[in-house]
């Protein structure tokens, strides 16, 4: 097996029920925050990580994904004749960013199934999954690179955690691990996993989040499973069988990370990012500045 990680896998195949009406037709990945989709933010990510093979994991009605990282002959010819160049380099260096293959998830049967869809697009190498929907801001530190950092070192699968205090931990997966020495004591050697624990249960406060390195041997693991309620195989399930055969290692990372498939966690991405830009930042900050949010809060604006 390579230590190479060329490989991210995209799950995009499921329903976005959480933002319903807005996902009954348009795909959750595609929803923008400020003016970009949210899974062209985890794209961006793999590539600046080392990653040249984005493999997206798509079902139906999920087409416009693939639209979205192709060329859209009209439109770069009509801005070419309107002389827009900066809108024709922004829509171009999409659809040359890298180089997409998708395969198909027909049922939505959980997280583990849908990466299970990747098998042979990945064959016999490590690989990423980045989740599109949690959005990591960590400036010139991208998340999937410092997985892919602690890859190269331990040669075995590492998880991004984040730590989440008090009872908000029971709506994640959540480690039984011991700390190990370097990387800034944000490293840990897992013994046990647990899906959505009652807070006093929680063996830790290491949540897992949206992005792995994961070596091939996890099909196997997936391929093996039993399916759970509603047929759906979990990915958290496959990586603790996987535990009886190999290291697996959580790590703290670095950044801030944004539940943007959540209704909520999606409005606080759009405010930072886009409190973040140059060209919008500051005229938006003004905005919510003169809001006077405190009064507003008790009843509409
Ligand atoms: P989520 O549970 O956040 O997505 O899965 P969901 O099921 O689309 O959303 P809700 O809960 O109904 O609102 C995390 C990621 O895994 C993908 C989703 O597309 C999302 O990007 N996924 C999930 C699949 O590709 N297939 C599945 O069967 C389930």
């Amino acid at each position: 097996m390579t230590l190479k990680v060329r490989k991210a896998v995209f799950p995009a195949a499921g329903m976005g029920t959480r933002f319903l009406p807005a996902t009954k037709v348009m795909p959750k990945e595609m929803l923008p925050v400020v003016d970009k989709p949210i899974i062209q933010y985890g794209v961006e990510e793999a590539i600046s990580s080392g990653c040249d093979e984005i493999i997206i994991i798509t079902g139906r009605g999920k087409v416009l994904i693939e639209d979205h990282f192709d060329i859209s002959f009209e439109l770069e010819q009509t801005l070419a004749q309107r002389n827009k160049h900066n809108l024709l380099q922004t829509a171009q260096k999409v659809a040359r960013m890298a180089h997409i293959l998708t395969a198909r998830q027909k049922e939505p049967l959980g997280l583990g199934h849908a990466v299970l869809m990747a098998k042979r697009l990945v064959g016999n190498e490590p690989f990423g999954v980045i989740l599109p929907d949690d959005l990591v801001d960590s400036p010139g530190n991208p998340c999937l690179h410092q997985l892919i950092r602690v890859f190269e070192e331990k040669k075995a699968s590492v998880i991004a955690t984040q730590v989440v205090e008090g009872k908000a931990i029971s709506a994640y997966g959540v480690l039984d691990a011991k700390p190990v020495d370097g990387f800034n004591g944000r490293l840990y050697e897992i013994s046990n996993m647990v899906e959505k624990p009652a807070f006093a249960d929680a063996p830790s406060n290491l949540a897992i989040i949206g992005r792995y390195v994961l070596t091939p041997r996890i099909f196997e693991m997936i391929e093996a499973l039993k399916p759970g309620a509603g047929g759906e195989l979990q990915l958290t399930d496959a990586l603790r069988n996987l535990l009886q055969y190999e290291k697996i290692y959580g790590y703290v990372i670095e950044g801030k990370r944004h539940d943007a498939g959540d209704k909520l966690g999606f409005l606080k991405a759009t405010v930072e990012y886009a409190l973040q830009r140059p060209d919008l930042g500051p005229e938006f900050k003004e905005y919510l500045l003169s809001l006077n949010v405190e009064k507003a809060s008790h009843g509409p604006v």
